[in-house]
């Protein structure tokens, strides 16, 4: 199904001759490798750099170094017809693409603003090896004034060589979704682009017109400012979404008190229209590789300027909470002391459809129910590799944490002998699991719901004591 809609798409959108150009991603992460292969895919000629040797030999040797849904056949077919190459060679890298967009990582530096080291880092190479025109696209998320900081890193690498060469920095945040990455990139709701109002930025313009028209054929989809609004414009919008998590998050928690359901609360406030049904689930708190670290950024970018954003300050705190509300829920019911319990997780990924665990909230559950002296089995759909990897990192100088923990086989393993279930992320095979077996094989059928997948009613009628968040009015009738 998925692969005839999206071929579907590809007829519409295949580029030929002379529309085809030549394009470099520096960073062959979720976003860069999905924005190549799919530029790749519309007939572009792609150029994939990474630093990481170990990644670009996974994919030379035709394997995918994340889990994306539909990603591994895209790379393959464009591999095959000779659309996107793979290399850690920066210099031939700059001198392939006549636009170069970076896409490496902004992790978050100590003090929350967005580290800019691996972007700094890769427009001085292209300033290292550039020796005609180049548009520079900025599509890492990126503070406002980085574009500045690339013109500079670049200039300043040109004037070393004596060189003198043209280029405009573009910002083209992206909006994907990892777990729906290549669907998003294909069918975007909108395409941000942000170039300033010399010749070499109409220029610049001109080209990014070219590389999007595809995505443009059946009505317009980009939205043209200037740069400064651009980069800003990606911050605006996660910081939007995380807030209405934590706004529900806020209200879930007060419904437990109060004895309201939050499911029918947000089902009478997203009816309408001007507040709508997304991003209004609550939950055990929001993760990933964005929310978090876009928050803090656009925080500290404000304090920079000796602003408060007080609103974003409130949504970060309620999300650290909401992380601790499931080992709460556990400690209120079975002790603080958890020593001789043992409980089962499901999911690990900070999200459904992906293997990432960058600040999940599986992590927080883990190490408190741990330290408070519990023996855990995990299980994740396809995140169990990463799972230990993590893990190890996150209890490193804690062996004896690192062995309570037990890799189950599947979910119905992890459950064995268990006290309780506790369920962090909403993938599809969670939802409706044979519940018979669920009991049979917990010690006491107990559990905790941190995505409110199931109706609290239905449980009770199985026998099973749930805690779901912001549901209790249901689960105590
Ligand atoms: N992951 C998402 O869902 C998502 C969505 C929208 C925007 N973003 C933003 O996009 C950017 C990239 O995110 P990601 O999740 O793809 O990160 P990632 O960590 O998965 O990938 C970044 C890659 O860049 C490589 N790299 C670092 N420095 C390099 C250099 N100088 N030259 C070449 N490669 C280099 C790293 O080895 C890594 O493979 C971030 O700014 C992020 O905030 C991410």
């Amino acid at each position: 199904m998925w692969m005839t809609r999206y071929l579907d798409a590809q007829n519409d959108l295949f580029l030929y001759g002379d529309q085809k150009m030549k394009i470099t991603i520096i960073g062959t992460g979720y976003v860069g490798l999905v924005t190549g292969a799919c530029l790749a895919e519309l007939g572009n000629d792609v150029f994939c750099l990474d630093v990481d040797q170990r990644k670009i030999d996974i994919l030379n040797n035709g394997g995918i170094p994340i889990h994306e849904p539909g990603l591994e056949e895209i790379v393959a077919r464009n591999r095959a017809a000779g659309r996107i190459q793979f290399s850690t060679d920066v210099e031939a890298s700059v001198k392939h693409g006549d636009v170069q967009f970076i896409a490496v990582g902004t992790p978050p530096d100590e003090d929350g603003s967005a580290d800019l080291q691996y972007v700094v880092a890769a427009a001085k190479n292209i300033g290292k090896y550039m020796t005609n025109f180049k548009v520079v696209v900025d599509k890492s998320t990126v503070p406002v004034g980085t574009a500045d900081r690339v013109s500079a890193a670049i200039a300043a690498e040109l004037a070393a060589r004596s060189v003198t060469a043209e280029f405009s920095v573009v910002s083209n945040p992206e909006f994907l979704k990892e777990g729906a990455a290549v669907e998003d990139f294909m069918r975007p709701d909108r395409i941000v682009i942000g170039c300033d109002q010399t010749p070499q930025g109409e220029k610049a313009r001109s080209q990014m017109k070219k590389l999007y028209a595809p995505f443009n054929r059946n009505h317009e989809r980009t939205y043209w400012m200037d740069v400064r609004s651009a980069e800003f414009t990606k911050y605006a919008a996660n910081a939007m979404l995380a807030t209405r998590i934590s706004f529900m998050n806020e209200l879930a928690n007060l419904a437990d008190h109060v004895g309201a359901d939050i499911e029918a609360v947000r089902h009478g406030i997203g009816s309408d229209p001007r507040i709508g049904h997304s991003f209004l689930y609550a939950g055990c708190g929001y993760g990933g590789s964005c929310f978090p670290k876009d928050v803090q950024a656009l925080e500290r970018t404000a304090q920079d300027y000796g602003l408060n954003l007080l609103i974003l300050q409130a949504v970060e705190a309620v999300n650290a909470r909401q992380k601790q509300v499931l080992g709460k829920k556990i400690q209120q019911r079975f002790g603080e002391n958890l020593s001789g319990r043992h409980f089962a997780i499901w999911g690990l990924a900070f999200k459904p459809n992906t293997d990432d665990m960058r600040a999940a909230s599986s992590r927080v559950l883990l190490g408190e129910l741990l330290r408070a002296g519990a023996t855990v089995a995990v299980y994740d759909p396809v995140s169990m590799q990463e799972a230990k990897r993590v893990f190890e990192l996150d209890f490193y100088d804690a062996p004896e944490l690192l062995a309570s923990i037990r890799y189950a086989a599947n979910p119905m393993d992890a459950l064995l002998e268990a006290d309780a279930l506790a369920i962090v992320t909403e993938w599809k095979a969670f939802r409706s699991p044979d519940f018979d077996e669920v009991k049979a094989r917990l010690k006491q059928p107990v559990v905790f719901d941190g995505r409110n997948l199931f109706e609290p009613t239905v449980m009770t009628e199985l026998g099973i004591e749930y805690h779901g968040i912001g549901r209790s009015v249901l689960t105590n009738k």
